[in-house]
């Protein structure tokens, strides 16, 4: 992959998962608080987009979540859902700017894992191709692993987003061994999904202290966070957790572009 190549430093997108609002309205019920008005104060804050995951149980973000987030915010709604007939009816009914096909069990606390893509490619492949006639992106959210990599360039997706789950797990853990090979593993799907043409996303479980590593791979473009951001804004309000996420990441962007624009030392 030629280092000229245009994502090369190409500016981090953040999108701000505004999930975990709703849950907290749900577990009282009414409307506080409002997941609308936590978008905007992520807008606010330097957000680039709005993540939503219109679950199958409907546990946190409603179908009149989606309609008035699509209606009303002012940058790009990025629409999770799982990969059923009824999502895709939903998806096409609003078109949102991109849909990002997860795994989901009911029984899970949070999406645990990536998506099967190999196994689920006669399934996805005219799934995919349906939204994408309506003009919606599609990001695939997978392992960072190059064989589910490539059945995602053949699925035709737009966008693998990398699950960095693993990695944030090892870190709270302080295992600076299996950190360091998380890394590389995102390093190498990274790269191996940009080289397919595929545009490169990452997130799950990012916080202020594992962010850097993963903002400073090159072909990552764009940063999904929710859980932490929501429990920051508890403290420091939501614009104010979303800015410093938002330094956090370019610093890391800037540190890697300086440092692979140093001239090497000849031998
Ligand atoms: N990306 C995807 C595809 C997700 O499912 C989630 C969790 O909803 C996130 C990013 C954000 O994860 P977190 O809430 O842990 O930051």
């Amino acid at each position: 992959m030629p280092t000229s190549s245009p994502l090369r430093h190409a500016p981090l997108r953040l999108g701000v998962n505004i999930d975990h609002v709703a849950t907290l309205r749900n577990a009282r019920g009414g409307l506080h608080p409002d997941p609308l008005r936590a978008a905007h104060l992520a807008i606010e804050g330097g957000a680039d987009g709005i993540t939503a995951h219109l679950r199958e149980d409907r546990r946190h973000i409603s179908d009149t979540d989606i309609a008035r987030l699509k209606n009303e915010i002012t940058r790009p709604l990025n629409l999770e859902m799982a990969a059923t007939a009824e999502m895709q009816q939903i998806a096409l009914r609003h078109i949102p700017n991109a849909c990002c096909l997860v795994p989901e069990k009911r029984e899970e606390r949070t999406t645990e894992g990536g998506l099967d893509v190999t196994g689920g490619l006669k399934m996805l492949t005219p799934y995919i191709a349906r939204l994408r006639d309506a003009g919606i992106r599609v990001s695939l959210f997978i392992e960072p692993d190059i064989a589910t990599i490539e059945a995602s360039a053949k699925a035709g997706a737009d966008i693998v987003e990398l699950h960095t789950g693993k990695y944030c797990h090892l870190a709270l853990e302080n295992d600076a061994g299996g950190i360091a090979r998380e890394i590389e593993r995102h390093a190498k799907a990274a790269a191996s999904a940009h080289a397919l043409g595929l545009e490169v996303h990452a997130g799950h479980g990012l916080t202020y202290n594992t962010v850097a590593p993963i903002a400073r791979l090159p072909e990552i473009v764009e940063l999904n966070i929710g859980h932490f951001l929501m429990g920051e804004a508890i403290f420091a309000g939501l614009p104010n957790a979303v800015r410093r996420m938002r330094t956090l990441m370019e610093d890391a962007r800037a540190e890697r572009a300086r440092t692979s624009a140093k001239p090497r030392k000849s031998a």
